[in-house]
């Protein structure tokens, strides 16, 4: 599947991912579950680098659920490293690519290595003007919508609005995901046909793409099938067909 296919024209402007299948893609080679972690970060750079190139505006990856810290020590503790690991060593690259770096999610959970990290590359790549990389930890879009919703019930008591002021653009703007525009694709991979609990407010009209491909087997020639198979489809938001070709 060639790049040349895509309609630069017609791409979506936000692409959001849900890397799944790293401990599947481990297990058929006898390996343990960390394997298909690290063996996921060749998957993470060629979607990262292939979007980039192709003009994408927004990548959002789930890179980690507010629920997978009930998965045991030993792997959260080898996610964790291998993501300050990760972070520190791609940042030249982000830097290189003109790429920025920001995340979503309870930032307070993250061990502290992993935050510092975080943020230090954040800080480093704040001014470049290429695509928006966002990394989801420790994100849950329940948590995100109660978090508003407390934000906005609190602004109601001080009184510095009214409950006709409760609209579709106030809880836009008081999610953790207001600097982006909402993603029109929602792709995930290895067979599994959830959402997840990821970027739930956000996905409203997105169009969800299911792969069997495991997350570590996931290469650029993937993600142009799933933007090609996005530019086929009729994207209606309620409206009729005839409606929207007058
Ligand atoms: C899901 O596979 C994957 C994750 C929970 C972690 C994703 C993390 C990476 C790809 C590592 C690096 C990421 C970044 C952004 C640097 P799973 O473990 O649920 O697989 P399974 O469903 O087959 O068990």
């Amino acid at each position: 599947m060639s790049k040349e296919r895509i309609d630069q024209s017609r791409l979506p402007k936000h692409i959001a991912i849900i890397m799944d299948g790293n401990g599947r893609w481990a297990k058929e080679k006898g390996k343990f579950r960390i394997f298909g972690h690290e063996n996921g970060v060749k998957a993470v750079r060629e979607v990262s680098e292939g979007c980039a190139e192709l003009g994408i505006e927004c990548l959002t990856l789930y890179a980690f659920s507010t629920e997978n810290w009930n998965r045991p020590k030993i792997e959260v503790n080898a996610l964790m490293t291998l993501l300050v690991k990760t972070i520190k060593s791609e940042t030249k690259t982000l830097m290189k690519n003109g790429i920025k770096l920001d995340a979503i999610g309870v930032r307070s959970n993250l061990p502290k290595d992993c935050r510092r990290e975080l943020e230090e590359a954040i800080d480093a790549t704040k001014n470049n003007t290429g695509m928006t990389l966002i990394l989801a930890l420790s994100y849950s879009a329940k948590w995100d919508i109660v978090n508003a919703t407390k934000t906005i019930a609190q602004k109601a008591l001080n009184g510095e609005i009214t409950l006709e002021d409760v609209d579709e653009e106030l809880i836009d703007k008081t999610l953790t995901t207001h600097k982006y525009p909402h993603p029109e694709l929602m792709i995930r991979t290895s067979g599994e046909l959830r959402i997840s609990n990821f970027l739930l407010w956000e996905i409203a009209y997105s169009e969800l793409y299911f792969t069997t491909v495991l997350w570590p087997d996931y290469r650029k020639e993937h993600l142009y099938e799933a933007i090609l198979d996005f530019q086929g489809r009729e994207r209606r938001f309620g409206k009729t067909s005839e409606q929207l070709s007058s």
